[in-house]
C-alpha cells in the first residue's frame, strides 16, 4: 500500500499493514540540500518562491522516504497581508516590527484576507504536488489563532506571553476581533490550499502550551471551534496543539480528525483522553535522535509496540526535527517504522 494511501487510511481509522510516517520540519536546516538553497536565498524570499518551496520538500521526501510531504512554508508569513513587518533574523527567528498592541492597531488588518496575497502559497502546493511522486500524500499547513496572534502581539518568540496573555484579558472584545482576523486568514489559507491539491491540512497550535486548560477553553476554543467550521470536512484535519497534555480533555473536543501528540505524555494515556474514534500523530522526542541508533530503535519500538498497529496511528515526532540532527538518524527512524508490520492477530 502506498504511502498517501496509508495516510489517508489512518486519517480515517481504517486499518494498515503499518502505521504512516512523516517528520515535522522534515525539510531545514539539518539536511545539506536545504543548507545549500538557503545560502542564495533568505527565508522569506524562499517561502515565496513555489517552485523552490517544492523542490526543497521534494528533496527531503526523497532522502528520507517519508510517506507524505508538508508544503514548505511558515505559519507566519500569512502576518504580512495582515499589515505586519515580518523579518527572519539571522539564526534569531521572526521578528515583527510593528507588533499588534491595541485598538489602533485593529484598522490595518482586513477583516477578511484577499488570497491572492497568499497566492504563492497555493502555487506551492500544486507545485509540490507536481514535485513529488504521486503514491506520497500532501499535507498543508496553517498556524491556529492562538499561536498567531501570540507572534502578531509579542512581536517576535517569546517564553512568557506576557502581552499576549495581558491583551486577551484586560480587553477580551479587542481580542475576540483580533482572534476573528487571524482565524479568518488561517480559513482563507487552508481553503485555498485544499482547493490547490491538499490531502490534508495541518493546524500548528505551537504555543497552545502556554496556557492552562481554563484560559485555553476561553480565549482559544472558540475559535478554533469557528476555524474547523469553516474548512467543513473537505479533508481530514489534523490538529497539532503543543506543550500541555492537560488540554488534550478540551482540544479533543473540537471536530479535528486527527491530534499531533508530543512528548509529554505517554502516547497510549493522550489516545484514551482523546477518544477511539480520533486519529493520533506523535510522538516520538526529536532529541532522541541526536542519540545513538540503539536508542532511536528503543524509544520508536516502544511507541509502535504502544499503539503501532491501532488504526489511526500516525508515526511522527512530538515537534519538528531539530537542526542538531544527524540525517542519516532521520532516515534510520523512517526505515524502523516502516519494517514494523502490524500482525493480523
Ligand atoms: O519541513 C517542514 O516542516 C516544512 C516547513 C515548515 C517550516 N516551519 C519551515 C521553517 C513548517 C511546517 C513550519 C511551521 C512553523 N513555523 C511553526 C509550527 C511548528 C513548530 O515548530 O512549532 C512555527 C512556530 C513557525 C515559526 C518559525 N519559523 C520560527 C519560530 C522560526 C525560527 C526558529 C527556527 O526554528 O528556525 C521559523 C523559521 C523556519 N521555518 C525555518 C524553517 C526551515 C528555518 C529558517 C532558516 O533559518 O533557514
Amino acid at each position: 500500500m502506498n504511502g498517501k494511501s496509508l495516510l489517508l487510511r489512518a486519517l480515517r481509522l481504517q486499518p494498515n499493514p503499518r502505521p504512516p510516517v512523516w517528520l515535522m520540519r522534515q525539510a531545514g536546516r539539518y539536511m545539506a540540500e536545504y543548507r545549500a538553497v538557503r545560502e542564495n536565498v533568505s527565508f522569506l524570499d524562499l517561502c515565496r518562491n513555489p517552485r523552490l518551496c517544492a523542490q526543497t520538500m521534494a528533496d527531503a521526501v526523497g532522502v528520507l522516504d517519508v510517506d507524505a510531504a508538508i508544503i514548505f512554508s511558515d505559519i507566519l508569513p500569512i502576518l504580512v497581508p495582515l499589515g505586519f513587518d515580518l523579518e527572519y533574523t539571522p539564526g534569531g527567528g521572526p521578528v515583527i516590527a510593528n507588533p499588534f498592541r491595541g485598538e489602533d492597531d485593529l484598522a490595518r488588518i482586513p477583516a477578511a484576507l484577499d488570497p491572492d496575497r497568499i497566492g504563492f502559497v497555493f502555487e506551492t502546493v500544486s507545485e509540490t504536488r507536481r514535485a513529488i511522486p504521486g503514491e506520497k500524500a500532501l499535507i498543508g499547513f496553517a498556524g491556529a489563532p492562538w499561536t498567531l496572534a501570540s507572534y502578531a502581539v509579542e512581536g517576535g518568540s517569546s517564553r512568557r506571553f506576557i502581552h499576549t496573555k495581558t491583551l486577551m484579558r484586560r480587553n477580551p472584545r479587542l481580542w475576540s476581533a483580533l482572534m476573528d482576523r487571524l482565524t479568518d486568514a488561517a480559513a482563507v489559507s487552508l481553503l485555498g490550499q485544499i482547493e490547490a491539491g491538499a490531502d490534508a491540512v495541518q493546524i500548528f497550535d505551537s504555543w497552545a502550551g502556554a496556557l492552562g486548560p481554563a484560559d485555553y477553553e476561553t480565549y482559544v476554543f472558540p475559535f478554533m471551534e469557528k476555524l474547523l467550521a469553516r474548512l467543513g470536512g473537505r479533508v481530514p484535519v489534523i490538529y497539532f496543539a503543543a506543550g500541555n497534555p492537560a488540554l488534550l480533555p478540551a482540544a479533543a473536543r473540537l471536530d479535528a480528525d486527527a491530534f499531533g501528540i508530543d512528548w509529554r505524555i505517554p502516547i497510549e494515556r493522550a489516545w484514551e483522553i482523546i477518544g477511539a474514534n480520533r486519529a493520533v500523530q506523535g510522538n516520538l522526542d526529536p532529541t532522541v535522535l541526536l542519540a545513538g541508533q540503539e536508542t532511536i530503535f528503543a524509544e520508536t519500538d516502544r511507541i509502535l509496540n504502544a499503539v503501532g498497529s491501532r488504526p489511526g496511528f500516525i508515526f511522527n515526532l512530538g515537534h519538528g526535527v531539530l537542526k542538531e540532527t544527524p540525517v542519516e538518524n532521520a532516515v534510520a527512524l523512517v526505515r524502523r517504522v516502516k519494517e514494523f508490520a502490524v500482525s493480523s492477530s
